[in-house]
């Protein structure tokens, strides 16, 4: 992970964007004293909209760099490094709400599965996550030269990229009851991209 890690540290230097209203429709469901996390947040766009709100977030990245530049930039941002690959540092039943926003599609099914079950138990009963990830439909973000390393996951040499159909959400998300789930265009990137977003809640 560490060479992961790496390029992730290299991306957030060079990159910046802005919050794109995505979340606006899930806040009335936020009480403010909910505890919120935003996993692979980046340069955390979301959490400082929830922070600037008024909601309680913890921003986490398996990026020192880009967590450093967080601290920076803002100390009010609470933060954690940590790789979602490994056992997440958090007690069971710790959060209201989990963010996962863009960060969900770069493992393979075993760390997806782990992942996913790490989240569940993070969450407080009848918690939920809302999030978003990669379309299977989204052609053009799938590399031409990529390795298929397993169906709809993909090596384009610098990272691994998984591409979501609508199956795989009774299958990965099974232990979770789908609340929303919408195929949605993104124009944040140089190509139009093509995601699912999702509100999933725990069972
Ligand atoms: C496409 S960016 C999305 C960033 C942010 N959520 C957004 O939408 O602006 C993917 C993020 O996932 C993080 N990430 C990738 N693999 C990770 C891992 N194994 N553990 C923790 N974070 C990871 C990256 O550092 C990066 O910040």
């Amino acid at each position: 992970m560490n060479n992961l890690s790496k390029y992730w540290d290299n991306i957030h230097l060079n990159y910046k964007s802005s919050y794109d209203n995505w979340m606006d429709k899930y806040l009335d469901d936020i009480k403010k004293d909910f505890k919120i996390i935003e996993l692979g947040c980046g340069r955390a766009y979301n959490s400082i909209y929830l922070l600037e709100n008024g909601y309680n977030v913890i921003a986490c990245d398996f990026s020192k760099e880009v967590i450093s530049i967080l601290n920076k930039e803002l100390p009010s941002l609470k933060t954690k490094v940590f790789d979602m690959t490994d056992k997440f540092p958090f007690n069971d039943s710790s959060f209201d709400i989990v963010i996962a926003d863009l960060c969900l599609h770069y493992f393979d099914e075993k760390q997806t599965i782990n992942i996913l079950e790490e989240i569940k138990r993070i969450l407080k009963p009848n918690g939920y996550m809302i999030g978003r990830v990669n379309s299977s439909n989204d052609k053009f973000h799938i590399p031409e030269q990529a390795e298929k390393i397993e169906t709809n996951f993909y090596y384009d040499g610098k990272i691994y990229k998984r591409f979501f159909e609508s199956k795989d959400f009774e299958t990965f998300f099974k232990d979770f009851k789908i609340i929303n789930l919408e195929e949605k265009v993104m124009d944040r990137y140089e190509k139009t991209k093509i995601l699912w977003e999702f509100k999933i809640k725990k069972v």
